[in-house]
């Protein structure tokens, strides 16, 4: 549908005739050139003051519909109701984010195509991170599931649910690859390896983007932050990533580029330096590799402020420098600072940005626009019907329920102890079993809290009449309250089982909430000892927006399984497993240290020259007082059957240069339960030109083996799996001896070898 040919819907849905005159530049443009789109946005450029141009590239959180919660320090910007639909008519705003609302979506729109000089339409963005209405597992837990299809089906989800509401474009999927659990934006991402990154990235890009940009349930993705951002020194937030060339190339590029190339049209320039170069004012990052070498046509957006933010780095001297480094970097889009609007006519008046480099950043926004059907139909997922059908559908809490159990890791088994039966006498004990604030997890910025089924719901939803359920807070998330251990002790004692949900608090992690300590917190530690001391059988849920360092109680339990923060459906994905409706099939994404101090801890790390393989203590790369094995290492999650594998075996000892390697394994389920599998591939290069990871992901498959069942998992190696970021700074190959294994995680598997000949 375009603007010349107006159809009835479009008039029904209450365009009025002058809003499609003054959107029709677009169109009339259009027909008057060759037909392609581009000549239009062209012609619509050298009609706009560079006043309206600057408002192309500015965005800013929306003060008029906003009904989340708080996740950004306040601003000035945050203004009134007034002063933006002002600024709208002025043409000073090219979009609004984080507010939802049809019926104010299209009361700005309309201002934005009747009233303001060129009618370009607002774009309309949110933090849509994992899910609105209903909220899905926080990334980092989906990323456990190690179910790529998951990723895409819950991406879809929050897609049909955001444009429901009114947006265009999400701020995610976060692709920065994270390797230290300080850090509290682990949460949002897929965990500490790349390659599983990379695919999780597209996954999810594709679930948000669906078939076409234009279709009124896609959502723009905006794979972020660009760059590095996951290697924040000492996992500070918002700290300088000071890595070399080789580690960003080889370990924090490849999932956005994997994004982009499935066809991500933004992304977000990171509030972190890369050795020394603010990300927001990097022009090797954001336009030598981003645009020169990966060929990206997207938009570049700033991270609230971080334009801004150039000066606090001492990068810029002052607003106007910020703004003409950022936009000269590369940086197309000033969020929430103003900065563009304010200073970007007087810096293209003087000279100090060109009006090319302004046009092009104003042609990337109006090509997303175009992209996004915008031009089209300004009214584009602004249905009012929609608010109201497409939010939380029986089937989009139905997969929140899947995706919650498929990403629930069973970490420990002893003794069989899970599954429990829902008859026994069981004590639920923990601060979060029923605060239903705490379950949309972190950076849930749209949730229904008031329907999110929390433990307490789900196990007695699961039970029913069948057993006893006895429920006690017992200490709040930090602190200890009078009569709350005494009154746990006596649920505990009064129970076959004890079921002891501890962890974080959803706003443990998340922006902004880097810890020194990965463990849990005291008042829950002194909790879980007491209730231990009673001597009855304890299954530990933990609850956590990265990997945690146990000790004491909460790490000899028998039973342990990491939960994470599961959105909307917890309880009942919870209860599907602790009482063995479903099997369990989560598989960690982050290595899970034996203590804080030996962050950052992944298990990918490069070979050292005095690696610890024995109990040998003495001149070793270790710490004194812990081994260097993980607690729970990468890959690692158990299921209620019986697992083991075979050896390694390759079909030939030589991989040719272009040829293939076929790796096998069988896996066998010697249990008296299903299981789900999830079969991995590891490599080590065992002698390159730059020294090489220890093990790296290069493949999984997921099985499922009925009770007795072996299979043989096969998977093709070619010679790109054996590639890595050279000095040269390009990914090749070497020729040598490799070590592979299929395994159940990052430690386990017998290994083979083959050599890669040239
Ligand atoms: C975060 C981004 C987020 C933005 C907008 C920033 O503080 O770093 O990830 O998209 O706020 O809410």
């Amino acid at each position: 549908m375009t603007l010349l040919n107006p159809t009835r819907r479009l008039l029904l849905q209450g365009v009025s005739a002058a809003a499609l005159v003054a959107v029709a530049a677009l169109g009339v443009a259009r027909a008057k050139a060759t037909g392609k789109a581009v000549d239009s946005i062209e012609d619509l450029i050298s009609k706009m003051s560079i006043e309206e141009k600057a408002g192309q590239l500015s965005l800013f959180s929306d003060p008029t519909r906003f009904q989340g919660a708080i996740i950004n320090p306040t601003s000035e910007q945050a203004a009134t109701k007034d002063r933006v639909y002002a600024d709208i008519a002025a043409g000073r705003i090219t979009g609004l984010f984080n507010g939802i609302g049809v019926a104010g979506a299209r009361e700005m729109q309309k201002i934005a195509v009747e009233q303001s000089p060129h009618g370009i339409p607002l774009v309309f963005a949110g933090d849509v991170i994992h899910g609105l209405k209903t909220t899905f597992p926080i990334p980092l837990a989906e990323a456990a599931s190690f179910d790529t299809d998951l990723a895409f089906r819950t991406a879809r989800a929050a897609a049909v649910e955001a444009t429901a509401v009114g947006l265009h474009w999400t701020f995610a999927p976060m692709v920065d690859v994270a390797r230290d659990q300080r850090w509290g934006r682990n949460a949002e991402g897929a965990g500490e390896d790349t390659f599983l990154g990379s695919q999780f990235a597209v996954a999810r890009v594709n679930g948000f983007q669906g078939s076409s940009l234009k279709d009124d349930t896609s959502l723009l993705a905006c794979p972020k932050h660009f760059a590095a951002y996951g290697a924040v020194q000492g996992g500070m937030d918002y700290n300088t990533a000071d890595i070399p060339e080789t580690t960003l190339r080889q370990t924090h590029l490849p999932p956005f580029q994997a994004a982009f190339d499935a066809g991500a049209l933004s992304t977000m320039s990171a509030f972190n330096d890369v050795a020394g170069v603010p990300s927001t004012g990097n022009h090797y990052l954001l336009t030598d590799i981003l645009r020169g070498e990966w060929g990206f046509k997207g938009l570049v957006v700033s991270d609230y402020t971080s334009e801004e933010e150039l000066v606090a780095h001492g990068f810029a001297a002052d607003g106007a420098d910020a703004t003409a480094k950022a936009i000269n970097a590369g940086c197309d889009v000033a969020m929430q600072s103003g900065l563009y609007n304010a200073y970007l006519p007087d810096l293209v008046r003087n000279g100090t940005v060109s009006m090319a480099t302004v046009d092009e950043a104003v042609r990337r926004v109006l090509r997303v626009k175009q992209a996004l059907g915008l031009f089209d139909n300004p009214y584009r997922s602004l249905e009012l019907d929609r608010e109201k059908t497409d939010i939380r559908t029986a089937e989009t809490l139905a997969l929140a329920r899947e995706a919650g159990r498929k990403s629930i890791v069973l970490l420990k088994n002893e003794g069989g102890l899970l599954p429990l039966s829902k008859s026994a006498r069981i004590a639920l004990i923990g601060p979060c079993i029923d605060d239903k604030y705490d379950y949309p997890g972190p950076w849930a910025v749209f949730p229904d809290i008031a329907t999110c089924v929390t433990m307490a719901e789900g196990f007695q939803a699961a039970m029913g009449a069948d057993g006893t359920l006895t429920m006690a807070k017992g200490s709040h998330y930090e602190s200890l309250y009078d009569g709350g251990i005494d009154e746990a002790v006596r649920a505990a004692e009064a129970s076959d089982v004890v079921v002891l949900v501890i962890g974080e608090s959803a706003g443990m992690s998340g922006e902004a909430q880097s810890r020194v300590d990965i463990s849990i917190p005291e008042a829950q530690l002194t909790l879980a000892e007491a209730v231990a001391a009673t001597g009855k059988p304890v299954v530990v849920l933990l609850r956590h927006g990265r990997a945690l360092a146990l000790t004491g109680a909460a790490n000899t339990a028998p039973a342990i399984l990491a939960t994470w923060f599961l959105g909307s459906e917890t309880g009942h994905s919870v209860a599907d497993i602790v009482f063995g409706d479903y099997a369990p099939q989560g598989r960690l994404p982050v290595s899970f240290p034996q203590a804080s101090g030996q962050e950052p801890y992944y298990y990918n790390h490069r070979a050292t020259g005095r690696p610890q393989r024995t109990a040998d203590r003495e001149y070793k790369a270790r710490y004194r007082e812990v081994t260097n094995e993980a607690l729970y290492p990468f890959g690692h999650g158990l299921t209620y059957g019986d697992i083991s594998y075979g050896a390694t075996m390759v079909d030939a000892a030589k991989l040719k240069w272009n040829g293939t390697v076929g790796v096998s394994a069988t896996v066998s389920n010697k249990g008296r339960r299903a299981a789900h599998e999830v079969v991995q591939l590891y490599i080590h290069d065992r002698v390159a030109s730059l020294t090489q990871p220890v093990r790296a992901l290069t493949g999984f498959r997921h099985i499922d083996l009925a009770p007795g069942e072996t299979q043989t998992v096969t998977f093709t190696l070619r010679r790109s799996d054996l590639e890595f970021m050279t000095a040269k700074l390009r990914f090749a190959a070497e020729p040598g001896l490799f070590d592979i294994w299929i395994a159940p995680s990052a430690v386990g598997g017998i290994p083979a070898s083959v050599e890669l000949i040239a």
